[in-house]
């Protein structure tokens, strides 16, 4: 096996990397150059996105995922170098997700990085995924550390204290399914479309969010764990009892997304005082989305106003950064680049890698739940 070079870091130079991220249904590419004061310039973003494969199944199917990514890496990673004007040789490092994820498409693309790196003779930045999310608002707004963290994706759901590069505190997590999975499981079974969260937010606009009364599960609790398995019952069961028109399934659509929405700003507000708890910080602070739930305009909306009332500045990313990206992961690559922090060509493919030090190290190495994949 060859050594992956040691990264030769001036701290006053620019680095430019390339990022690659596979770990769900979007085959994606970016170079990236990042200054040493933290500015951040995208040279090329590319994402492939796999819907039109999976929307027959109203779901990511990861067989049909991992034979997408084969198809669509080599020809998405040269195009992102080609249109970002940078040569092979101007590239740093290569950065690739190495996990959690689905795990065909994790090695596809850290399989990729790897050759690309032995090749050129580059570092090699083994990212977790959930880092790029979680580092997604430094992509276009000075966000500097600490802020506190809502992280809701199709596979995720968490609230982390994130205080510097690598150093997260995970303060809530989900017990049961990711946020985005019961937007999409909402969406799946009134037939509105996949992906689920985009398709129920438009229905949404057009219902009436008192028509029904869904629970808001562990609301009140002094915790801030989630739950939303109840949730998606709750609808399976509305949608039953309907008439099926399309008014229920905008009422539907609008009651369930104005629960989601409740149940995430109680936890938040919960999060907000053990986070307060555990800086003592009482000054003004950084509240922080990402995930492609993200992307839920009343969801954003809500959050701006607890942020505004609780003394906290709230960022969330421009909406084509909330999602799946490759320009999220070569950020991740470049902090880590420029910390001296790189992986050796034998890195791992991981299927699970828990953000936080705490849960990685009692992770265990199956399950769902509360210290499962979906957590
Ligand atoms: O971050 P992401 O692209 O992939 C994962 O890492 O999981 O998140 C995808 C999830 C899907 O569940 C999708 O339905 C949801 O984000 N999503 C939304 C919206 N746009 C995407 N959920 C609610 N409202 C939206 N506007
Ligand atoms: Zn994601």
């Amino acid at each position: 096996m060859r050594h992956a070079p040691k990264p030769d870091v001036k701290q006053d130079e620019a680095l430019t990397v390339l990022g690659l991220e596979s770990s769900c249904d979007e085959t994606a590419a970016s170079v990236l150059r990042r200054y040493a004061d933290g500015r951040v310039e995208i040279l090329s973003n590319i994402v492939a996105s796999q819907d039109e494969e999976h929307r027959p199944f109203g779901g990511v199917v990861p067989e049909i995922a991992a034979r997408a990514h084969m198809r669509k890496i080599e020809p998405i990673l040269a195009k992102a170098v080609k249109s970002s004007g940078v040569s092979w040789d101007d590239l740093d490092g290569i950065a690739a997700t190495a996990g959690p994820g689905l795990i065909g498409g994790v090695i596809t693309g850290l399989m990729s990085a790897k050759g690309l790196a032995m090749a050129l003779n580059k570092p090699l930045i083994a990212v977790n995924h959930l880092e790029g999310h979680a580092l997604s608002p430094r992509l276009t707004e000075d966000c500097a550390f600490p802020y506190l963290l809502l992280l809701v994706s199709g596979g995720h759901s968490q609230l982390l204290s994130v205080t510097g590069l690598g150093e997260y505190e995970r303060l809530g997590s989900t017990v049961d399914d990711a946020a985005g999975e019961a937007f999409d499981k909402t969406a799946k079974v009134m037939g509105l479309g996949f992906p689920g969260g985009p398709k129920v937010q438009s229905w949404a606009e057009r219902g009436n969010p008192k028509a029904i009364k869904f629970p808001r599960p562990m609301k009140g609790r002094d915790h801030a764990d989630f739950s939303f398995a109840g949730l998606k019952t709750a609808v399976a069961r509305a949608w039953d009892a309907s008439d099926k028109t399309d008014t229920a399934k905008a009422d539907i659509a609008a009651s369930f997304q104005r629960a989601m929405t409740d149940t995430m700003l109680d936890r938040v507000g919960r999060a907000i005082t053990l986070y307060r708890n555990a800086t003592g910080d009482t000054g003004r602070a950084r509240l922080v989305v990402a995930g492609g739930v993200a992307a839920n305009t009343e969801l954003r909306a809500g959050l701006k106003t607890m942020a505004a009332t609780r003394n906290f500045d709230f960022i969330a990313p421009p909406l084509k950064f909330c999602g799946d990206n490759a320009a999220m992961i070569a950020l991740a690559g470049a902090e880590r680049l420029a910390a001296g922090i790189t992986d050796g060509y034998d890195a791992p493919a991981r299927p699970r890698w828990p953000l936080d030090k705490d849960a990685a190290a009692n992770a265990p190495k199956s399950g769902h739940g509360k210290k499962g994949p979906k957590s």
